[in-house]
């Protein structure tokens, strides 16, 4: 199913569409719906006194034209109180409104201004993913087909083109992830992620597989440990796109690719181990991200590093109380085996060190403390280098995901210290849980490479359909890292 869009000129209830969408602030209609109230003989702004529709946001008002529109359905969305108008809001509105139509209507016609352009065609895109594999009955057929976009000038049209195109293929990498990383969790293996990755592979991108041999014979321990518990052997997937100069040093961006974490040994109890097939979110993003600037010919260089494994149970599991010899050499006591995604990312973190890279950016659904810390609008953000994540920061705003940075002062590193190996990987106090996991991870990265931890764990995806998404996977992070790719290419 693709969408089209189309730029358009003219009134926006003169267009031809099946449904035109206008808008409201609280207690204050648009422009458009003010034209479109007074066609409607003022049904609007009747329903608007008596209460029924105030503009609130998250609400809408659902009106046939009868005849006196081109077009069959109004829909006039409410955003809220314009102080408190942001892109978040924005785009649910959207989410909305394609929600509302797109089994009903093959066309919708818009007017956005052009800083939500992006956020609209995104949602539009991210809205008409459903993932149906799994339905045998009442497989639905969208109709939504056609969205158009009212702008006042041809001149202002044409350049919104541009930035459809690049909306468009942001938001297909991103339900390219959501894809992924929603797969039937009893095939989609390390092996099975490694393979998709491997399609990706031409052009300026080349993708490469570590086996378990592989990673023995280099040392890459952490990931041989935590791997080794399940029948499906660990991968480490690294791909590289070349769109910089050759030579200059790239971007490293590493994904936690645990395709399933049933806690190991430490075994996850009943509802906890729900939805831990996402817990291979972050490797998911980094590979989509690859795609994602591909497409747009981005000038940089960047390496996606994901160490994928099956965190399970068995006569083969790594053990609390193990001691492991990471490939940094730095060494690890495993004090629960639930604290896995940490182990493997040590590893990976070395491997994108050795690469000397610009910057490091990871992104790993790591600790259920994120979660209870921020909830599902934000992922926590950590650092050791403050420019750098002002950089990120940046993009998360730009891009409408949300980042909120944990402090990683000195004094929270005693949570890492083992008393026989250099790290543990997980203390016994509960204590600043995320902290403790970013402390980990930074443990394994010098302090001279800019490094940005994002833990995902309360954003990668929503247990039940939102306006944006179904259940499952939300792609989150490929619309950041993208917009850092952007920003670092100077576009
Ligand atoms: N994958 C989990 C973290 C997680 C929890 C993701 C909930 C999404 C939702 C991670 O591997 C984990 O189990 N972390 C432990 C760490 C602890 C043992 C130090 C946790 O958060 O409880
Ligand atoms: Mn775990
Ligand atoms: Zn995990």
């Amino acid at each position: 199913m693709t969408l089209e869009f189309i730029t358009a000129t003219g009134k926006l209830e003169e267009q031809d569409a099946e449904c035109i969408v206008a808008s409201a602030f609280e207690g204050k209609l648009s422009p458009d719906a003010e034209r479109i109230d007074r066609l409607l003989n003022g049904e609007i702004s009747a329903a608007m006194k008596r209460k029924e529709f105030e503009g609130k946001s998250g609400s809408l008002m659902v009106l046939r034209t009868l005849g006196k529109l081109k077009a069959r359905k109004i829909i006039i969305l409410g955003l809220g109180k314009e102080k408190d108008y942001s892109k978040q809001i924005a785009e649910s509105a959207a989410a909305t409104a394609f929600q509302a139509v797109k089994n009903d209507c093959e066309s919708i016609a818009f007017k956005v201004s052009h800083s939500d352009l992006p956020a609209v065609v995104g949602t539009a895109i991210v809205c008409s993913y459903d993932f149906q594999e799994w339905k045998t009955v009442e497989r639905k057929e969208q109709k939504l087909r056609k969205v158009s976009f009212v702008f006042q000038t041809q001149d202002e049209a044409k350049k919104a083109a541009t930035a459809i195109g690049q909306a468009r293929i942001v938001a297909n990498a991103q339900n390219y992830c959501r894809e992924l990383n929603n797969s039937n969790p009893a095939t989609a293996t390390p092996a099975f992620i490694a393979e998709q990755a491997q399609k990706l592979d031409g052009g300026k991108i080349r993708v490469e597989v570590w086996g378990m041999e592989q990673l023995k014979k280099k040392g890459y321990n952490a990931i041989v440990s935590v791997g080794k518990g399940s029948i499906n052997e660990p991968k480490l997937i690294l791909m590289e796109y070349k769109g910089g100069k050759p030579g200059d040093k790239p971007y490293a961006i590493v994904g936690k690719g645990v395709c399933f974490d049933t806690g190991g040994l430490d075994l996850k109890p009943g509802k906890y181990m729900n939805f831990m097939q996402y817990d291979k979110s972050g490797a998911c993003a980094v590979i989509a991200t690859i795609k994602a600037i591909k497409e747009l010919e981005l000038p940089v260089n960047v390496v996606a590093i994901a160490p994928m494994v099956e965190n399970m149970p068995s006569g083969g599991s790594y053990k609390p109380g193990d001691f492991i010899k990471t490939a940094s050499g730095k060494t690890i006591e495993i004090t629960n085996t639930d604290a896995e995604g940490r182990v493997i990312l040590s590893d990976a973190l070395y491997h994108a060190t050795t690469l000397k890279p610009k910057g490091i950016i990871d992104l790993a659904t790591l600790t259920g403390a994120c979660v209870v810390a921020l909830g599902t609008h934000a992922a926590g953000l950590m650092t050791n280098n403050a420019q750098f994540a002002e950089k990120v920061k940046s993009a998360a705003h730009e891009s409408g995901e949300r980042v909120w940075e944990l402090p990683m002062w000195r004094e929270y590193e005693d949570l890492v210290k083992s008393d026989i190996a250099d790290v543990h990987n997980a203390d016994e106090s509960p204590d600043a849980g995320a902290i403790e996991g970013g402390w980990f991870l930074r443990s394994f990265v010098p302090d001279e490479i800019p490094w940005v931890h994002l833990d995902i764990a309360g954003t990668a995806n929503v247990e039940h359909p939102t306006s944006t998404f179904r259940a499952g996977a939300t792609g989150w992070g490929v619309k950041l890292l993208t917009e850092f790719f952007k920003k670092q290419a100077g576009k």
